[in-house]
C-alpha cells in the first residue's frame, strides 16, 4: 500500500436512542458523497448497533463497536464479545479509548487481550493511545505512547487492514483544544516508527488523529503526512459537522 486510504470514524460514545441513531446513520449515509476516497465508519452504542447495521446495509460505510471483552462467551455479566460484534455486522472495534482507561479500569494488558480476541474472530481494531495533560506538560508524551503501543500490541501480529492506531491526546478530547498540526504530526511520525519496530513495517498502517476535530481544523490535520484519518467524537453526532470532515479527507 503506497497511498493510505484515510479512515474517518464517528465515535458516538454514550449518545443516541434507537430512533435518533437511525436518523443520524441515514443522514450520514445520504450525505457522504459517493465516489469519495475516505473510508467511513460509525460507532454507535451497543444498543443501536443492530439498527445502524440495518441503516448502513448495502453501503460502504462500516459499522464499529466502542469496546469489547476478550472472552468468546460465558458468565461475564454486562460484557459483549468480539463474536457478538461480528454477528451484528461490525467491521471495526475501538479498543483502549481513554474514557475506557479513565472510567472503566482499562489497562494496557486488558487492551492487549481485547485486541487479540478481536483479531481472532476476523474483525479489525482501532487502538487508541494518547497522553494526559500532565504527561504532555511533563515531557512524557512519547514515553506514554510508546508504552501503550508496546504493551497493547505485545505478542501479536496484525495486517495493515486489521489494525488502525488512533492518536488521541486526552487533553484534546471534548475540550475544544486540538493538538496543533505539528504536535500531532510529531507523535504520528513516532507511532509509525514504533510500528515498524514492533510489527516489522509501519508505512502501510493508518494512524488517525482524534481530539476536538471539527470542519474547521480537519483539512489541516488531515494534510499532515502521517495523519491518515480522524476519530471524531462530538462532531460526529451532527451530520452538518461530520459530513464536511468526511469531505475534507477527499
Ligand atoms: P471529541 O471529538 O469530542 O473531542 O472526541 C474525540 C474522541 O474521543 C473520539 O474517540
Amino acid at each position: 500500500m503506497t497511498e493510505r486510504q484515510p479512515l474517518i470514524a464517528g465515535n458516538w460514545k454514550m449518545h443516541k436512542t434507537l430512533a435518533e441513531a437511525r436518523t443520524l446513520a441515514r443522514a450520514i449515509r445520504q450525505g457522504a458523497a459517493a465516489g469519495r476516497w475516505a473510508e467511513v465508519a460509525l460507532a454507535p452504542p451497543y444498543t443501536a448497533l443492530a439498527a445502524v447495521a440495518e441503516e448502513l446495509a448495502g453501503s460502504e460505510i462500516r459499522l464499529a463497536a466502542q469496546d469489547t471483552f476478550w472472552e468468546k462467551q460465558g458468565a461475564y455479566t454486562g460484557a459483549i464479545s468480539p463474536l457478538m460484534l461480528k454477528d451484528v455486522g461490525c467491521h471495526y472495534v475501538i479498543v483502549g479509548h481513554s474514557e475506557r482507561r479513565q472510567f472503566f479500569g482499562e489497562t494496557n494488558h486488558t487492551v492487549n487481550q481485547k485486541i487479540k480476541a478481536t483479531l481472532a474472530v476476523g474483525l479489525s481494531v482501532i487502538l487508541c493511545v494518547g497522553e494526559t495533560k500532565d504527561e504532555r506538560e511533563g515531557g512524557l508524551t512519547i514515553l506514554r505512547v510508546a508504552e501503550q503501543l508496546q504493551e497493547g500490541l505485545a505478542g501479536l501480529t496484525a495486517a495493515p487492514e486489521q489494525l488502525v492506531i488512533a492518536y488521541e491526546p486526552v487533553w484534546a478530547i471534548g475540550t475544544g483544544l486540538t493538538a496543533t498540526p505539528d504536535q500531532a504530526q510529531e507523535v504520528h511520525a513516532f507511532i509509525r516508527a514504533e510500528l515498524t519496530r514492533l510489527l516489522g513495517v509501519g508505512a502501510p498502517y493508518r494512524i488517525q488523529y482524534g481530539g476536538s476535530v471539527t470542519p474547521d481544523n480537519a483539512a489541516i490535520l488531515l494534510g499532515q503526512p502521517d495523519i491518515d484519518g480522524a476519530l471524531v467524537g462530538g462532531a460526529s453526532l451532527k451530520p452538518e459537522l461530520f459530513l464536511p470532515i468526511i469531505a475534507a479527507a477527499g
